[in-house]
């Protein structure tokens, strides 16, 4: 079965991977399941998911009681400390890697091969074997260290591909936001699915179900008189 690794971290954006590792299940894919610290608190934040911490056994109770027994059977999840996972060695062929959400300070790691623990090294492993790297970073505003590292980034080969959905295809709900960036990340790593909305080129779309035209909201835009600008 092809692996991916997924390394989750102190960003915001756990509910894109939580979405993404089910899709790659159901796209028949084996998933390599690394947190940082950091990233297990967001994800016990955000999702309420409890992820024991390591040394841990390969498939907790935890994670089957989050993703369920079907999903978590193709799962296997590594401590951060755990170097001797597959995904450090280039020879275990695990064939790409997606940082989903990734923090500033994992970008900034990866993007100097600093490898201090299992998702920086999985994702220098993917470099140096020039294999699909995908970061997806949710910070906003960028600082000029964030924007140097990302193109540093870029010009080695990683996909940046911010958490940034797209309103185009009119979502309706939090889930079709979710889903407009995990079907750019499943594009990416050249993996069929049917996950999010694709344009269809036409700028009145039929309408589908799920995907309503949001009511009419009055014009946020300040008035402006001739004393100035008034709310
Ligand atoms: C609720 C919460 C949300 C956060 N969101 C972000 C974020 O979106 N981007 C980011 O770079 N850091 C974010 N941070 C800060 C990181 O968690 C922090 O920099 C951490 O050291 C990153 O560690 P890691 O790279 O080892 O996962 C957030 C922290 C918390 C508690």
């Amino acid at each position: 079965m092809e692996r991916i690794f997924l390394g989750l971290t102190g960003a915001s954006g756990h509910l894109y991977a939580e979405r993404l590792v089910r899709a790659l299940v159901a796209a028949g894919r084996g998933v390599e399941l690394c947190a940082t610290g950091a990233g297990r608190k967001v994800l016990r934040h955000e999702l309420g998911v409890e992820l024991p911490p390591p040394p841990f056994e390969s498939r907790p109770r935890a994670l089957r009681a989050w993703l369920g027994d079907e999903v978590a059977e193709a799962v296997r999840l590594y401590a951060e400390d755990a170097v001797e996972a597959p995904a450090s060695s280039g020879t275990a062929g695990v064939r790409a890697v997606v940082l989903c959400p990734c923090s500033m300070g994992t970008l900034a790691r990866v993007s100097v091969g600093f490898s201090s623990n299992l998702v920086e090294r999985a994702a220098d492993v993917a470099l140096k074997e020039r294999r699909c790297l995908i970061l997806v970073p949710r910070e906003t505003p960028l600082s000029a260290i964030h924007l140097e590292n990302q193109l540093r980034l870029v010009r080695m080969g990683a996909v940046v591909l911010p958490a940034a959905p797209g309103f185009y295809h009119r979502p309706s709900s939090v889930a079709d936001l979710v889903d407009h960036v995990v079907g750019k990340i499943l594009d990416t790593l050249g993996i069929e699915h049917d996950v999010g909305a694709r344009w269809t080129g036409e700028l009145e779309p039929p309408h589908e179900a799920g995907i309503e035209r949001p009511a009419a909201t009055p014009s946020a835009a300040p008035e402006t008189t001739k004393e100035g600008v008034k709310r």
